[in-house]
């Protein structure tokens, strides 16, 4: 699991060998046990993998990805716990213990695949929070079982949260769980946290089902978002739609006998990265290594430009090969001088307007390349493909451009990864303003990608760039993200909740 975009997306396995190597996996936290401390979100951080893969064990690896990495210290050492979806479809887990954390999986079927996940949660909320970039479909039944699993979710976690503890609830998936969690049990500390960004409430409006929504994560003591803008677009729906009074970016949550019964605070807690992980593969002579290689492999071209995203349409890349392409055609840019190498990672891919946007891409970049290609040198190297993070950082490394174009983004952390695996304070970022990590990076060359002339004239801006500007901006960028890894992201956020919350009265 990953629940928040990053570089490496592992390729989920759901051979029969990997099924029948789990169901004799360990069951160490046992149907009953109990935990101080339970995270939950839409998939577990394990992936199924087959007896030959590196890191497999009794049939799962874990997944790549900061969130797990930072929680993990947590759960061995407060008895922790993680609740969510395995992968597979209409296969029932029993809890097992992988790499030292307890999991427990939630079932799916396949039609609650169809309607809770690719359905409300992928064609609805997504792109409803995403400035609605794709038309949102609003259907009920996929608002009847969006409500279904999330309460599925929630008794997994009444059943193993012990009295008194910590629950984490992640990502838009799960929005209506904290109020679930509360009205069962009242002695639960429940925190959420939104890994996607909150629409302002002119959009949120269209959601019929706005007012459910803001309740069920109105039921958390603490509601984290990435920026400051989404913590207050949700303060401002909690007013509009509820007619919740908020003081201070927090509201006097009220039972059915109209007593508070609780205060909940919304804050921003950008998220960060595995800064010690990608740091030291930077470091490998093996990944530098690599990157040479793959330098050599394009022939050697003088820039290298990347984009590495999920093929996702909230990222901009048709808006970043138009405006590559126009600088083909242009002259500004030729295949002899200049790669983009464009690493698309699969993703939600029965969901009509992902397959659409696979097209159209593919397409342009057939287009692109079928123009502009020579026998010796390619205009954009395409990649549908999840790369282990290693090869992500051999990438980073080769890249002297990096191109982060998302049209809306909670955060990207790609930016944040391709800035840490900068060790020579070298290579230039282009950023979106509408990507959360805009708010962090500040010294990234900044920018508006519906602004097609604009894009251009940053990416060459970029490509042009002198070392010591490039190495001005790169060394405050990392100082940045060194300063802020994922690690403090999550105390951050835990300690925000383990506050006592003074009531303002006044
Ligand atoms: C985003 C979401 C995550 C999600 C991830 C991958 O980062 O915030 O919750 O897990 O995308 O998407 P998927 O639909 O494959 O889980």
């Amino acid at each position: 699991m990953e629940a928040t975009d990053s570089a490496d997306h592992g390729a989920r396995d759901t051979t029969e060998a990997a099924k029948t190597a789990t169901d004799g996996a360990a069951t160490a936290a046992g149907a009953g046990g109990q935990f101080d401390f339970i995270v939950v979100s839409n998939r577990l951080p394990v992936d199924r993998c087959s007896p030959e893969d590196t890191g497999c064990e009794d049939g799962w690896r874990r997944s790549p990805g900061g969130l797990v990495t930072a929680l993990a210290p947590m759960m061995t050492k407060t008895d922790g716990a993680w609740v969510g979806w395995h992968g597979a479809p209409d296969e029932t887990v029993k809890p097992f213990s992988h790499g030292g954390i307890d999991l427990v999986p939630v079932h799916l079927s396949t039609a609650d695949i169809e309607l809770f996940y690719e359905g409300f949660s992928n064609a609805t909320l997504w792109p409803l929070y995403h400035d609605v970039i794709a038309p949102p479909e609003f259907h009920r039944t996929w608002w009847d079982s969006y409500r279904k699993v999330n309460r599925r979710f929630a008794d997994a976690v009444v059943h193993h949260a012990a009295e008194g503890a910590t629950v984490w609830v992640q990502d838009y998936q799960l929005q209506l769980v904290p109020k679930m969690l509360r009205e069962a049990r009242p002695d639960l500390k429940i925190g959420f946290f939104n890994h996607i960004p909150f629409p302002p409430p002119e959009i949120f409006a269209q959601l019929p089902w706005r007012r459910a929504i803001i309740d069920g994560l109105l039921g958390a003591d603490l509601v984290g978002f990435q920026r400051s803008s989404d913590a207050g677009n949700f303060m401002r729906s909690a007013r509009r739609f509820l007619g919740a009074s908020v003081k201070q970016q927090q509201v006097h949550v009220k039972g059915n006998d109209g007593d508070t019964t609780h205060i909940a605070r919304a804050q921003a807690f950008p998220i960060s990265i595995d800064v010690k992980q990608i740091s030291e593969l930077a470091r490998k002579p093996e990944v530098i290594e690599r990157a040479r290689q793959i330098r050599r492999d394009l022939g050697n071209p003088k820039t290298i430009l990347l984009g590495v995203d999920r093929l996702d349409y909230t990222k901009g890349i048709r808006h970043r090969l138009k405006a590559y392409e126009e600088l083909l055609a242009d002259g500004k840019v030729t295949v002899q001088d200049a790669t983009l190498i464009q690493v698309a990672s699969p993703s939600r891919e029965r969901v009509e307007q992902y397959r659409l946007l696979r097209e159209e891409v593919e397409g342009t970049v057939g287009h692109i390349n079928g123009t502009y290609d020579t026998m010796e040198s390619t205009a954009v190297r395409y990649l549908h493909h999840s790369y282990p993070i290693e090869e992500m950082v051999a990438l980073y490394l080769a890249a002297d451009v990096m191109l982060v174009t998302a049209l809306r983004d909670g955060m990207n952390l790609v930016a944040k990864e391709y800035v840490t695996a900068r060790t020579n304070n070298d290579g230039a970022l282009v950023l979106s303003e509408f990507a959360g990590a805009a708010d962090q990076l500040k010294q990234a060359l900044l920018m508006n990608p519906h602004d097609i002339d604009g894009l251009k004239d940053t990416i060459m801006k970029a490509v042009n760039m002198q070392p010591a500007e490039a190495s001005r901006r790169m060394r405050a960028m990392r100082k940045q993200i060194l300063d802020h890894d994922v690690d403090l992201w999550s105390s951050d956020f835990l300690a925000a909740l383990a506050e006592k919350v003074v009531r303002d009265d006044s």
